[in-house]
Protein backbone atom coordinates (compact mmCIF):
# COMPACT_ATOMS: atom_id res chain seq x y z
CA UNK A 1 0.00 0.00 0.00
CA UNK A 2 1.56 3.53 -0.87
CA UNK A 3 1.06 6.83 0.78
CA UNK A 4 -2.01 8.21 2.23
CA UNK A 5 -3.93 10.53 -0.08
CA UNK A 6 -5.72 13.55 2.40
CA UNK A 7 -8.23 15.53 1.00
CA UNK A 8 -9.84 18.66 2.87
CA UNK A 9 -13.14 19.21 3.25
CA UNK A 10 -15.57 20.93 5.74
CA UNK A 11 -17.73 17.95 6.79
CA UNK A 12 -17.26 14.32 6.40
CA UNK A 13 -20.80 12.19 5.92
CA UNK A 14 -20.24 9.05 6.88
CA UNK A 15 -23.37 6.85 4.62
CA UNK A 16 -25.35 7.12 1.96
CA UNK A 17 -28.85 6.69 2.85
CA UNK A 18 -31.83 9.22 3.18
CA UNK A 19 -29.90 11.05 6.30
CA UNK A 20 -26.34 11.35 4.72
CA UNK A 21 -27.52 12.42 1.08
CA UNK A 22 -30.09 14.62 2.46
CA UNK A 23 -27.73 16.48 4.62
CA UNK A 24 -25.15 16.71 1.53
CA UNK A 25 -27.81 18.72 -0.10
CA UNK A 26 -28.60 21.28 2.68
CA UNK A 27 -25.30 21.70 3.59
CA UNK A 28 -24.62 22.32 -0.68
CA UNK A 29 -27.51 24.99 -0.18
CA UNK A 30 -25.65 26.69 2.45
CA UNK A 31 -22.36 26.74 0.34
CA UNK A 32 -20.69 24.34 3.16
CA UNK A 33 -18.05 21.81 1.45
CA UNK A 34 -19.16 18.11 2.40
CA UNK A 35 -17.54 14.29 0.89
CA UNK A 36 -20.03 11.95 1.45
CA UNK A 37 -18.13 7.80 2.14
CA UNK A 38 -20.79 5.17 1.33
CA UNK A 39 -19.09 1.46 2.32
CA UNK A 40 -21.37 -0.31 -0.14
CA UNK A 41 -21.99 0.58 -4.00
CA UNK A 42 -24.15 2.82 -5.95
CA UNK A 43 -25.96 -0.15 -7.22
CA UNK A 44 -26.35 -1.35 -4.11
CA UNK A 45 -27.50 1.64 -1.97
CA UNK A 46 -30.38 2.39 -5.26
CA UNK A 47 -31.63 -1.52 -5.12
CA UNK A 48 -32.35 -1.59 -1.54
CA UNK A 49 -36.21 -2.29 -0.69
CA UNK A 50 -37.21 -0.36 2.49
CA UNK A 51 -39.33 2.60 3.61
CA UNK A 52 -42.63 3.92 1.67
CA UNK A 53 -44.29 6.61 3.01
CA UNK A 54 -43.13 10.70 3.21
CA UNK A 55 -44.55 12.82 5.62
CA UNK A 56 -45.77 15.85 4.83
CA UNK A 57 -42.47 17.78 6.16
CA UNK A 58 -40.00 15.52 4.57
CA UNK A 59 -41.99 16.10 1.41
CA UNK A 60 -41.51 19.59 2.12
CA UNK A 61 -38.07 19.69 2.43
CA UNK A 62 -37.42 17.58 -0.11
CA UNK A 63 -39.28 20.51 -2.47
CA UNK A 64 -37.26 23.10 -0.71
CA UNK A 65 -34.03 21.44 -2.11
CA UNK A 66 -35.12 21.21 -5.42
CA UNK A 67 -35.36 17.61 -5.52
CA UNK A 68 -38.90 16.76 -5.54
CA UNK A 69 -39.40 16.97 -9.56
CA UNK A 70 -39.97 13.34 -10.08
CA UNK A 71 -41.68 12.86 -6.22
CA UNK A 72 -44.40 15.75 -7.57
CA UNK A 73 -44.83 13.63 -10.57
CA UNK A 74 -45.00 9.61 -10.07
CA UNK A 75 -45.28 9.55 -5.45
CA UNK A 76 -49.19 8.94 -4.84
CA UNK A 77 -50.65 11.47 -2.52
CA UNK A 78 -52.96 9.11 -0.26
CA UNK A 79 -55.42 11.56 2.15
CA UNK A 80 -55.40 8.91 4.63
CA UNK A 81 -55.18 5.36 5.53
CA UNK A 82 -57.77 2.88 7.00
CA UNK A 83 -57.34 -0.02 10.13
CA UNK A 84 -59.19 -3.11 9.27
CA UNK A 85 -60.19 -4.79 12.36
CA UNK A 86 -61.29 -8.15 12.56
CA UNK A 87 -62.06 -7.77 8.55
CA UNK A 88 -63.93 -4.24 8.98
CA UNK A 89 -62.30 -1.16 7.73
CA UNK A 90 -62.61 2.01 9.15
CA UNK A 91 -60.78 5.13 6.97
CA UNK A 92 -59.40 7.41 8.98
CA UNK A 93 -58.75 10.89 6.21
CA UNK A 94 -55.82 12.63 7.51
CA UNK A 95 -56.60 15.67 5.04
CA UNK A 96 -59.93 16.32 6.75
CA UNK A 97 -58.37 15.78 10.45
CA UNK A 98 -54.96 17.92 9.79
CA UNK A 99 -55.38 19.74 6.50
CA UNK A 100 -52.13 17.41 5.41
CA UNK A 101 -51.54 14.05 3.21
CA UNK A 102 -49.18 11.91 2.73
CA UNK A 103 -46.99 11.06 0.00
CA UNK A 104 -46.16 7.04 -0.92
CA UNK A 105 -42.93 7.01 -2.74
CA UNK A 106 -40.30 4.60 -2.33
CA UNK A 107 -37.10 4.78 -0.18
CA UNK A 108 -34.93 3.78 -2.86
CA UNK A 109 -36.53 6.31 -5.70
CA UNK A 110 -35.77 9.38 -2.73
CA UNK A 111 -32.33 7.86 -2.61
CA UNK A 112 -31.70 7.77 -6.36
CA UNK A 113 -33.19 11.28 -6.61
CA UNK A 114 -30.66 12.33 -3.75
CA UNK A 115 -27.67 10.63 -5.68
CA UNK A 116 -28.26 11.96 -9.09
CA UNK A 117 -29.00 15.31 -8.14
CA UNK A 118 -25.80 15.47 -5.99
CA UNK A 119 -23.23 13.53 -8.37
CA UNK A 120 -25.00 16.13 -11.48
CA UNK A 121 -24.12 19.34 -9.45
CA UNK A 122 -20.45 17.98 -8.69
CA UNK A 123 -20.84 17.12 -4.95
CA UNK A 124 -18.96 13.87 -4.11
CA UNK A 125 -19.76 10.95 -2.90
CA UNK A 126 -17.30 8.00 -2.81
CA UNK A 127 -18.99 4.42 -3.00
CA UNK A 128 -17.08 1.55 -1.99
CA UNK A 129 -15.28 2.88 0.66
CA UNK A 130 -13.96 0.08 3.12
CA UNK A 131 -12.92 0.77 6.80
CA UNK A 132 -14.37 4.01 7.21
CA UNK A 133 -13.65 5.28 10.73
CA UNK A 134 -13.63 8.75 12.20
CA UNK A 135 -10.68 9.67 14.30
CA UNK A 136 -9.69 13.09 16.22
CA UNK A 137 -13.30 13.75 16.50
CA UNK A 138 -12.81 15.94 20.01
CA UNK A 139 -10.15 18.17 18.43
CA UNK A 140 -10.74 20.88 15.66
CA UNK A 141 -8.89 18.97 12.91
CA UNK A 142 -11.46 15.44 12.67
CA UNK A 143 -9.76 13.29 10.01
CA UNK A 144 -11.20 10.05 8.51
CA UNK A 145 -9.62 7.61 7.34
CA UNK A 146 -10.81 4.45 4.56
CA UNK A 147 -9.70 2.35 1.84
CA UNK A 148 -10.75 2.73 -1.45
CA UNK A 149 -9.63 -0.58 -3.27
CA UNK A 150 -6.01 -1.06 -2.38
CA UNK A 151 -5.41 3.04 -2.19
CA UNK A 152 -5.43 4.70 2.04
CA UNK A 153 -6.95 7.43 1.92
CA UNK A 154 -7.89 10.08 4.99
CA UNK A 155 -10.58 13.05 4.86
CA UNK A 156 -9.99 16.00 7.07
CA UNK A 157 -12.74 17.93 8.14
CA UNK A 158 -14.22 20.22 10.49
CA UNK A 159 -17.35 18.25 11.51
CA UNK A 160 -18.45 14.51 11.10
CA UNK A 161 -21.48 13.31 10.35
CA UNK A 162 -22.50 10.15 11.37
CA UNK A 163 -25.18 9.03 9.19
CA UNK A 164 -24.00 5.21 9.36
CA UNK A 165 -27.39 3.00 10.00
CA UNK A 166 -28.30 1.04 12.61
CA UNK A 167 -25.08 -1.46 12.18
CA UNK A 168 -22.93 1.58 11.73
CA UNK A 169 -19.56 2.55 13.29
CA UNK A 170 -19.91 6.07 14.64
CA UNK A 171 -22.80 5.90 17.29
CA UNK A 172 -19.53 3.46 19.07
CA UNK A 173 -17.66 6.85 19.50
CA UNK A 174 -20.01 8.37 21.65
CA UNK A 175 -18.73 8.33 24.96
CA UNK A 176 -20.67 7.71 27.59
CA UNK A 177 -23.48 7.06 25.51
CA UNK A 178 -27.36 5.65 27.15
CA UNK A 179 -28.32 3.31 24.50
CA UNK A 180 -32.65 2.71 25.85
CA UNK A 181 -33.49 -0.31 24.06
CA UNK A 182 -36.75 -2.60 23.46
CA UNK A 183 -37.59 -5.26 21.67
CA UNK A 184 -40.37 -6.91 20.05
CA UNK A 185 -41.51 -10.90 19.84
CA UNK A 186 -42.23 -10.75 16.05
CA UNK A 187 -40.37 -9.51 13.16
CA UNK A 188 -42.06 -8.78 9.37
CA UNK A 189 -42.22 -10.80 6.55
CA UNK A 190 -42.07 -7.90 3.30
CA UNK A 191 -42.91 -8.62 -0.33
CA UNK A 192 -43.07 -6.31 -2.86
CA UNK A 193 -45.41 -8.12 -6.00
CA UNK A 194 -45.78 -7.23 -9.23
CA UNK A 195 -49.53 -7.10 -8.90
CA UNK A 196 -51.60 -3.68 -9.36
CA UNK A 197 -53.16 -1.94 -6.07
CA UNK A 198 -56.75 -2.19 -5.77
CA UNK A 199 -57.10 0.75 -3.76
CA UNK A 200 -55.54 4.28 -2.99
CA UNK A 201 -54.81 3.84 0.01
CA UNK A 202 -52.88 1.97 3.27
CA UNK A 203 -54.72 -1.02 4.98
CA UNK A 204 -53.01 -1.51 8.53
CA UNK A 205 -54.86 -4.65 9.98
CA UNK A 206 -55.04 -6.02 13.21
CA UNK A 207 -56.40 -9.95 12.92
CA UNK A 208 -56.24 -13.12 15.09
CA UNK A 209 -53.74 -14.51 12.93
CA UNK A 210 -51.08 -10.71 13.15
CA UNK A 211 -51.21 -7.94 12.08
CA UNK A 212 -50.57 -7.28 8.27
CA UNK A 213 -50.07 -3.86 5.93
CA UNK A 214 -51.55 -3.46 2.57
CA UNK A 215 -49.22 -1.18 0.78
CA UNK A 216 -47.48 -0.15 -2.56
CA UNK A 217 -45.53 1.50 -4.41
CA UNK A 218 -46.82 2.42 -7.97
CA UNK A 219 -49.67 1.95 -9.77
CA UNK A 220 -48.38 -1.75 -10.86
CA UNK A 221 -46.34 -2.43 -7.70
CA UNK A 222 -47.88 -3.74 -4.80
CA UNK A 223 -45.79 -3.65 -1.39
CA UNK A 224 -47.41 -6.63 1.34
CA UNK A 225 -46.24 -6.99 5.12
CA UNK A 226 -47.19 -10.35 6.98
CA UNK A 227 -46.20 -10.14 10.95
CA UNK A 228 -44.56 -13.68 11.81
CA UNK A 229 -42.13 -15.34 14.25
CA UNK A 230 -38.58 -13.02 15.48
CA UNK A 231 -36.57 -16.49 14.32
CA UNK A 232 -38.91 -16.83 10.74
CA UNK A 233 -37.02 -18.05 7.91
CA UNK A 234 -37.68 -17.00 4.20
CA UNK A 235 -37.50 -20.66 3.05
CA UNK A 236 -40.78 -21.13 5.43
CA UNK A 237 -42.57 -19.13 3.09
CA UNK A 238 -43.49 -19.95 -0.41
CA UNK A 239 -45.12 -18.23 -2.52
CA UNK A 240 -48.71 -19.74 -1.89
CA UNK A 241 -48.52 -19.19 1.84
CA UNK A 242 -48.10 -15.91 1.61
CA UNK A 243 -50.89 -15.18 -0.61
CA UNK A 244 -52.64 -17.41 1.47
CA UNK A 245 -51.80 -15.53 4.48
CA UNK A 246 -52.52 -12.02 2.95
CA UNK A 247 -55.38 -13.30 1.85
CA UNK A 248 -56.68 -14.04 5.60
CA UNK A 249 -55.89 -11.28 7.26
CA UNK A 250 -56.60 -8.76 4.94
CA UNK A 251 -60.46 -7.20 4.93
CA UNK A 252 -60.94 -9.42 1.90
CA UNK A 253 -64.95 -9.56 2.84
CA UNK A 254 -65.35 -6.47 3.72
CA UNK A 255 -64.91 -5.46 -0.09
CA UNK A 256 -61.43 -4.99 -0.70
CA UNK A 257 -59.51 -7.53 -3.10
CA UNK A 258 -55.91 -8.23 -3.08
CA UNK A 259 -54.03 -8.75 -6.39
CA UNK A 260 -51.71 -11.18 -6.55
CA UNK A 261 -48.57 -11.51 -8.87
CA UNK A 262 -44.99 -12.45 -9.48
CA UNK A 263 -42.95 -11.37 -5.62
CA UNK A 264 -40.11 -9.82 -6.83
CA UNK A 265 -38.37 -8.76 -3.66
CA UNK A 266 -38.89 -9.91 -0.56
CA UNK A 267 -36.74 -9.88 3.36
CA UNK A 268 -37.71 -10.31 7.05
CA UNK A 269 -36.86 -7.20 9.26
CA UNK A 270 -36.65 -7.37 12.82
CA UNK A 271 -38.76 -4.62 15.15
CA UNK A 272 -37.32 -3.28 17.66
CA UNK A 273 -36.50 0.21 19.09
CA UNK A 274 -33.47 1.75 20.37
CA UNK A 275 -32.13 5.71 21.14
CA UNK A 276 -28.57 6.67 22.05
CA UNK A 277 -27.94 9.44 23.80
CA UNK A 278 -26.42 11.73 23.45
CA UNK A 279 -26.27 12.05 19.62
CA UNK A 280 -22.94 13.97 19.56
CA UNK A 281 -19.68 13.95 21.07
CA UNK A 282 -17.23 16.30 20.41
CA UNK A 283 -17.24 17.03 16.32
CA UNK A 284 -18.99 13.73 15.14
CA UNK A 285 -23.05 14.39 15.22
CA UNK A 286 -25.16 11.63 14.91
CA UNK A 287 -28.33 11.15 12.55
CA UNK A 288 -30.65 8.66 11.54
CA UNK A 289 -31.09 5.24 12.37
CA UNK A 290 -27.13 5.76 13.56
CA UNK A 291 -28.76 7.08 16.71
CA UNK A 292 -32.20 5.54 17.30
CA UNK A 293 -34.11 3.06 15.08
CA UNK A 294 -38.25 2.77 15.45
CA UNK A 295 -40.15 -0.37 15.13
CA UNK A 296 -41.39 0.17 11.26
CA UNK A 297 -45.26 0.31 12.04
CA UNK A 298 -46.24 3.46 10.82
CA UNK A 299 -43.14 4.20 8.61
CA UNK A 300 -41.25 6.54 10.52
CA UNK A 301 -37.29 5.67 10.16
CA UNK A 302 -36.56 7.67 6.85
CA UNK A 303 -38.61 10.51 8.28
CA UNK A 304 -37.15 10.87 11.11
CA UNK A 305 -33.52 10.46 9.71
CA UNK A 306 -34.59 13.34 7.55
CA UNK A 307 -35.75 15.42 10.55
CA UNK A 308 -32.68 15.20 12.30
CA UNK A 309 -30.58 16.20 9.40
CA UNK A 310 -32.84 19.07 9.08
CA UNK A 311 -31.16 20.20 12.60
CA UNK A 312 -28.09 19.03 11.97
CA UNK A 313 -27.45 21.40 9.42
CA UNK A 314 -28.59 24.17 11.02
CA UNK A 315 -26.34 23.50 13.93
CA UNK A 316 -23.49 23.18 11.35
CA UNK A 317 -23.94 26.05 9.41
CA UNK A 318 -24.03 28.26 12.96
CA UNK A 319 -20.33 26.52 13.75
CA UNK A 320 -18.35 26.77 10.80
CA UNK A 321 -20.15 30.24 9.12
CA UNK A 322 -20.82 32.29 12.49
CA UNK A 323 -17.90 30.31 14.95
CA UNK A 324 -20.53 29.54 17.12
CA UNK A 325 -19.35 26.20 17.83
CA UNK A 326 -20.65 26.13 21.33
CA UNK A 327 -24.09 25.60 19.68
CA UNK A 328 -23.25 22.17 18.51
CA UNK A 329 -24.20 21.40 22.08
CA UNK A 330 -27.64 22.41 21.05
CA UNK A 331 -27.95 19.63 18.40
CA UNK A 332 -28.58 16.34 20.75
CA UNK A 333 -31.66 18.54 22.87
CA UNK A 334 -32.95 20.08 20.51
CA UNK A 335 -33.53 15.96 18.13
CA UNK A 336 -33.84 14.11 21.17
CA UNK A 337 -37.94 15.54 22.10
CA UNK A 338 -39.21 14.80 18.56
CA UNK A 339 -37.29 11.60 18.24
CA UNK A 340 -38.72 10.16 21.53
CA UNK A 341 -42.20 11.56 20.06
CA UNK A 342 -41.81 9.77 16.99
CA UNK A 343 -40.58 6.49 19.10
CA UNK A 344 -43.84 6.65 21.44
CA UNK A 345 -46.06 6.72 18.19
CA UNK A 346 -44.04 3.53 16.88
CA UNK A 347 -44.38 2.41 19.84
CA UNK A 348 -47.81 2.87 20.05
CA UNK A 349 -48.79 1.47 16.34
CA UNK A 350 -47.17 -1.65 16.77
CA UNK A 351 -48.60 -2.39 20.26
CA UNK A 352 -52.12 -1.42 19.29
CA UNK A 353 -51.77 -3.50 15.88
CA UNK A 354 -49.97 -6.88 16.40
CA UNK A 355 -50.80 -10.42 18.09
CA UNK A 356 -48.46 -10.91 21.46
CA UNK A 357 -49.99 -14.04 22.35
CA UNK A 358 -52.73 -15.59 23.65
CA UNK A 359 -53.97 -13.35 26.44
CA UNK A 360 -57.34 -12.51 25.76
CA UNK A 361 -57.25 -9.34 28.34
CA UNK A 362 -54.43 -7.45 26.23
CA UNK A 363 -56.54 -8.15 23.09
CA UNK A 364 -59.77 -6.75 24.51
CA UNK A 365 -57.45 -3.67 25.27
CA UNK A 366 -56.10 -3.51 21.87
CA UNK A 367 -59.66 -3.80 20.07
CA UNK A 368 -60.63 -0.94 22.36
CA UNK A 369 -58.03 1.49 21.81
CA UNK A 370 -58.77 0.61 17.90
CA UNK A 371 -62.22 1.58 18.92
CA UNK A 372 -61.59 4.62 20.38
CA UNK A 373 -59.52 5.99 17.59
CA UNK A 374 -62.32 4.84 14.90
CA UNK A 375 -64.84 7.12 16.45
CA UNK A 376 -63.42 9.52 17.81
CA UNK A 377 -62.35 12.57 16.32
CA UNK A 378 -60.09 13.29 19.38
CA UNK A 379 -58.09 10.00 19.38
CA UNK A 380 -58.72 9.79 15.40
CA UNK A 381 -56.75 13.39 15.13
CA UNK A 382 -54.32 12.96 17.43
CA UNK A 383 -53.10 9.41 15.21
CA UNK A 384 -53.43 11.81 12.18
CA UNK A 385 -51.30 14.41 13.91
CA UNK A 386 -48.40 11.87 14.37
CA UNK A 387 -48.59 10.18 11.59
CA UNK A 388 -48.34 12.67 8.58
CA UNK A 389 -45.53 14.29 10.51
CA UNK A 390 -45.23 16.42 13.53
CA UNK A 391 -42.97 19.65 13.02
CA UNK A 392 -39.41 19.61 12.25
CA UNK A 393 -37.85 20.70 15.79
CA UNK A 394 -35.45 24.00 15.15
CA UNK A 395 -32.55 25.08 17.03
CA UNK A 396 -33.67 27.66 19.13
CA UNK A 397 -33.91 31.45 18.35
CA UNK A 398 -30.69 33.52 19.55
CA UNK A 399 -31.75 36.52 21.51
CA UNK A 400 -29.30 39.35 20.45
CA UNK A 401 -28.45 41.80 23.29
P1 LIG B 1 -29.50 3.93 6.26
O1 LIG B 1 -30.54 4.06 5.22
O2 LIG B 1 -29.31 2.60 6.89
O3 LIG B 1 -28.16 4.43 5.62
C1 LIG B 1 -26.91 4.23 6.24
C2 LIG B 1 -25.86 4.10 5.17
O4 LIG B 1 -24.58 3.98 5.78
C3 LIG B 1 -26.03 2.83 4.33
O5 LIG B 1 -26.01 3.16 2.97
C4 LIG B 1 -24.88 1.94 4.74
O6 LIG B 1 -24.44 1.11 3.68
C5 LIG B 1 -23.85 2.97 5.14
N1 LIG B 1 -22.85 2.49 6.09
C6 LIG B 1 -23.03 1.66 7.15
N2 LIG B 1 -21.88 1.46 7.79
C7 LIG B 1 -20.94 2.19 7.13
C8 LIG B 1 -19.57 2.37 7.32
N3 LIG B 1 -18.91 1.79 8.33
N4 LIG B 1 -18.90 3.15 6.44
C9 LIG B 1 -19.55 3.75 5.43
N5 LIG B 1 -20.86 3.61 5.19
C10 LIG B 1 -21.55 2.84 6.04
N6 LIG B 1 -38.66 2.08 7.64
C11 LIG B 1 -39.93 2.27 7.39
O7 LIG B 1 -40.44 3.34 7.72
N7 LIG B 1 -40.67 1.30 6.73
C12 LIG B 1 -40.11 0.12 6.31
O8 LIG B 1 -40.77 -0.71 5.72
C13 LIG B 1 -38.77 -0.11 6.59
N8 LIG B 1 -38.16 -1.27 6.19
C14 LIG B 1 -36.84 -1.44 6.50
C15 LIG B 1 -36.20 -2.63 6.12
C16 LIG B 1 -34.85 -2.84 6.45
C17 LIG B 1 -34.16 -4.14 6.05
C18 LIG B 1 -34.15 -1.84 7.17
C19 LIG B 1 -32.68 -2.06 7.54
C20 LIG B 1 -34.79 -0.65 7.50
C21 LIG B 1 -36.14 -0.44 7.18
N9 LIG B 1 -36.80 0.74 7.55
C22 LIG B 1 -38.07 0.92 7.26
C23 LIG B 1 -36.14 1.83 8.23
C24 LIG B 1 -35.65 2.92 7.26
O9 LIG B 1 -35.35 2.34 6.03
C25 LIG B 1 -34.48 3.59 7.94
O10 LIG B 1 -34.96 4.23 9.10
C26 LIG B 1 -33.75 4.60 7.05
O11 LIG B 1 -33.08 3.93 6.02
C27 LIG B 1 -32.77 5.41 7.89
O12 LIG B 1 -31.94 6.16 7.07
P2 LIG B 1 -30.43 6.40 7.47
O13 LIG B 1 -29.87 7.26 6.39
O14 LIG B 1 -30.34 6.84 8.86
O15 LIG B 1 -29.75 4.95 7.46
C1 LIG C 1 -44.70 0.96 4.45
C2 LIG C 1 -43.92 0.60 5.52
C3 LIG C 1 -44.37 0.85 6.80
O1 LIG C 1 -43.61 0.54 7.86
C4 LIG C 1 -45.61 1.43 7.02
O2 LIG C 1 -46.03 1.63 8.28
C5 LIG C 1 -46.38 1.78 5.94
C6 LIG C 1 -45.92 1.54 4.65
C7 LIG C 1 -44.21 0.68 3.08
O3 LIG C 1 -43.12 0.15 2.95
O4 LIG C 1 -44.93 0.97 2.12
Amino acid sequence: MGAVRADDTEVAIVGAGPAGLVLSHLLAARGIDCVVLEQRSREYVEGRVRAGVLEHPTVELLRNLGVAERLDREGLAHRGIQLAVDGVRHHIDFVELTGHSITVYGQREVVRDLIAARLTAGGEIVFEAADVMPAAIETNRPVVRFRCGDEARAVRCRIVAGCDGSHGQCAGLVEPRTVAEHAYPFAWLGVLAEAAPTQDELIYAFHERGFALYSMRSASITRLYLQVAPDEQLGAWPDDRIWNELATRLPTGDGFTLNTGPIIDRGITAMHSSVTSPMRHGNLLLAGDAAHIVPATGAKGMNLAIADVSVMADVIEQALRHGRTERLGEYSPTCLPRVWRTQQFSHRMTTMLHRFGDDPFQRELQRAELARITSSVAAATDLAEHYVGLPFARLPEVVHQ
